[in-house]
């Protein structure tokens, strides 16, 4: 690494919500290794225990340096806390480049301010698009490409989404997906009887999450998604953790009564990771879980009309279906009579953290004589 005064400022890494963990620690890791200069920025975006500090401790992630605990809030709000904050932070660290991860709220926040001070962005998991602006995500995710520098994709779809934005070829990396480099890190301590013994879960069944806006937010979707699990639930029992996001609405509709469908407290990453191993299904309106249940081989129904992760179709084991209760049962029984194989679409390999990290190194080498955006 060429030796200047420029290259002792740090990468800062931005993180705030529970999916951002298993994104970025093999970044973190792998820029260690390379001896980069590094600082990790927790917005507090996701403060709970259970959504935020028990990930650091099995992700081996280090304590970040700063919390800036942001919390919750509508949109506007919650997005305007980041600004604040994350001005703050930038001013102070002076980073010579900001590395943001997935698409939610922290991620366009910090993109926004960092560029606005004429600091570099890179993007990890750049590209994806479900092409719906409903979801707040595909909004942070289409703002947050448009500003960014440099912008690590994780599967060929993406490149094409960006290139067909006008985005510059020399702005794109296609890099793999570093959430699997975390799973193939750590799969060798999933432990399905464990998990097992503990829920006392016998003979086969299948887990659930739910969380999206569009999903839990307003009652007459989640009506209709209660109505699908309590008739899955007849076919096969139902494991479900549940996010704290609609809670509320989702048990006063019923939820909590269901028979043979368990709601338990959201679970750590091994103990969530051994659940969905073990497995014979998954319903789910999370991104990331449509990739892990392609790596792992499960079977996975994505409760909603679209998906930003294409390649978990056409590359791997998620089927899209929507609410429907009859599409929902009808697919679930599809699904339990055919057995599935894991998949890995092309990079999803486990060597993505190193692949950016190495990128990194080269791409902020010296400081930028513009944002290089355009
Ligand atoms: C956020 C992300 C979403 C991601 C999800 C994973 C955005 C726009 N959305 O959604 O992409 O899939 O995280 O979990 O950034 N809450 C708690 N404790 C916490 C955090 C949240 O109780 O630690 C509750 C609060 O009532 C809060 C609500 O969950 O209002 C929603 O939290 P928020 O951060 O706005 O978004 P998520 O729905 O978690």
């Amino acid at each position: 690494m060429r030796e200047s005064a420029l290259d002792t400022r740090p990468f800062v890494h931005i993180v705030g919500a529970r999916p951002n963990f298993m994104k970025a620690a093999p970044v973190l890791d792998a820029l260690k290794q390379s001896g980069g200069s590094q600082r990790l920025v927790h917005t507090g975006q996701h403060y709970d225990r259970a959504m935020s500090e028990v990930f650091f401790e099995e992700l081996g992630m280090p304590v970040p340096d700063v919390n800036l605990g942001v919390g919750s809030g509508a949109h506007g709000e919650q997005t305007g806390r980041l600004m604040i904050e994350l001005e703050k932070e930038f001013v102070e660290s002076r980073p010579r480049a900001v590395i943001v991860y997935g698409d939610v709220n922290s991620t366009v926040a910090a993109a926004l301010v960092a560029t606005k001070l004429g600091i570099p962005v890179a993007h990890v998991e750049a590209g994806l698009r479900s092409f719906d602006r409903t979801m707040p995500e595909e909004v942070n995710r289409v703002l947050t490409d448009a500003i960014s520098n440099v912008l690590y994709v994780t599967s060929a779809d993406a490149m094409a989404h960006l290139a067909n934005e006008g985005v510059a070829v020399d702005r794109m990396r296609f890099v793999g997906n570093t959430m699997i480099d975390t799973l193939l890190r750590l799969q060798p301590r999933f432990d399905t009887e464990s998990i097992r013994g503990k829920l006392m879960i016998e003979g086969s069944y299948a887990t659930a999450t739910l969380h999206r806006p569009a999903n839990v937010d307003s009652e007459v979707d989640a009506r209709r998604l209660v109505a699908g699990l309590r008739r899955v639930a007849d076919l096969i029992p139902v494991v479900l953790p549940l996010h704290p996001r609609g809670r509320q609405r989702l048990e006063a509709l019923g939820l909590g009564s269901i028979d043979r469908l368990r709601i338990i407290e959201p679970l750590p990453y091994l103990a969530f990771m051994s659940l969905l191993s073990g497995a014979d299904l998954v319903l789910t309106d999370s991104g990331g879980i449509q990739e892990e249940t392609t790596v792992l081989g499960v079977p996975c129904l994505t409760l909603r009309e679209n998906t930003e992760r294409p390649i978990t179709i056409t590359n791997g084991t998620n089927r899209l279906v929507g609410t429907d209760p009859d599409a929902v049962v009808a697919a679930a029984e599809t699904a339990l009579a055919t057995p599935a194989e894991p998949m890995h679409p092309p990079l999803w390999d486990g060597a993505a953290g190193p692949r950016i990290a190495k990128d990194l190194l080269v791409a902020f080498d010296e400081e930028p004589q513009s944002n290089g955006i355009g």
